[in-house]
């Protein structure tokens, strides 16, 4: 049957693909913006402003789900202290915004979908790999953005079934973090970041979409991690994707103290990460088309269908 779901941030990486995904299966999909696009039938665009808490009230009517992925990006300017603030502040006054129009109209949706990241365990090596019970007591930046993330998403709790999804980096040809790992491979200069050892959990895009509509059509509640099976070293990454793109690697490493002078606090974006594990969205019945990341990179990068 069609539903209507209402998307925040569908304008990115994530919700682009999503939108197309859902309107491919016959859904009508709302997308809250906060510029004014072009609608089609299936496809509305409505606009919100987190500044002066407004929304246009026809994007919350007969929403069945709500997914929830606007956010300033975490991973595109210097994390000055006016960054750090909108990072958080994006998420958290977008599910406000989003509840207050849900309350004013009494109606809510079925589910609400929150977007979150593994960056909510805080960093961890291989000898550890982090379920979703696991409570983060982390305290670095990107942790402090998930952590109060999901707290507020659970705002929703009293009306809706509160789903969580923590996402891995998402690969995508064209847009977030595999265009920037790719680009000094290309260029012959695939290295090892610092010692090389810390813990990649990846999804491509297409598994995550998959992994979103099954969190929805099945109705799974609570966290669940979105990463794939294959769990790899930063230098492991970097050499399957130099032999995906028929480029030497060179075991000599980008020194730490360089990364940190270049990035800041950043750098622990790709000085640190998080081995993550997924048997609990394959216990609910899913099933990663991409396991291992020389096969999500042959996808993405030499084929190159379905890709955006
Ligand atoms: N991509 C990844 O690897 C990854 C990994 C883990 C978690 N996530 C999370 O998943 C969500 C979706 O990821 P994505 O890669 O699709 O993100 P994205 O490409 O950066 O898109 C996020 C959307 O949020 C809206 N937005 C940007 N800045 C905003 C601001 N200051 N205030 C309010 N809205 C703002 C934009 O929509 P409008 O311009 O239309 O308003 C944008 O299209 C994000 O919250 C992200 O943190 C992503």
């Amino acid at each position: 049957m069609a539903k209507t779901i209402l998307i925040s941030g569908a304008t990115g990486l994530v919700g682009q693909r999503l939108a197309a995904h859902f309107l491919s299966k016959g859904h009508i999909v709302h997308a809250l913006s906060r510029k004014k696009r072009p609608s089609t039938p299936h496809m509305r665009f409505f606009t919100w402003d987190l500044k002066t808490s407004q929304a246009d009230p026809e994007a919350f009517k007969n929403i069945s789900c709500f997914i929830h992925l606007a956010g300033a990006s975490i991973g595109d300017k210097r994390w000055t202290k006016k960054r750090k603030k909108q990072i958080i502040q994006s998420r958290i006054k977008g599910l406000q915004l989003a509840f207050a129009m849900f309350q004013k109209q009494n109606a809510f949706p079925k589910q609400v979908i929150g977007a979150s990241a593994i960056g909510y365990y805080g960093n961890n090596d291989f000898t550890t790999k982090f379920k979703e019970s696991y409570v983060s007591k982390a305290t670095d930046f990107s942790s402090e953005v998930c952590q109060n993330w999901e707290a507020e998403t659970h705002i929703f709790t009293p009306h809706s079934l509160v789903s969580l999804i923590r996402i891995g980096v998402v690969l995508d040809r064209n847009k977030g973090a595999l265009p920037k790992l790719v680009m000094p491979v290309k260029y012959y200069l695939a290295q090892p970041l610092g010692n090389g050892q810390q813990p990649i959990s990846w999804i491509h895009i297409k598994d995550l979409i998959r992994l979103i509509d099954h969190v929805c059509t099945r109705q799974l509640e609570g966290c669940y991690n979105a990463v794939s099976d294959q769990v790899l070293s930063q230098k492991e990454f970097t050499q399957t994707t130099a032999r995906v793109l028929s480029r030497p690697f060179w075991p000599i490493p980008v020194p730490k103290s360089i990364l940190k002078l270049i990035l800041g606090e950043q750098s622990e974006l790709v000085l640190k990460g998080q081995r993550v594990c997924n048997e609990k969205i394959k216990e609910s019945g899913f099933s990663f088309q991409y396991s291992t990341l020389h096969d999500a990179l042959q996808n993405i990068l030499i084929t190159g269908s379905n890709n955006s």
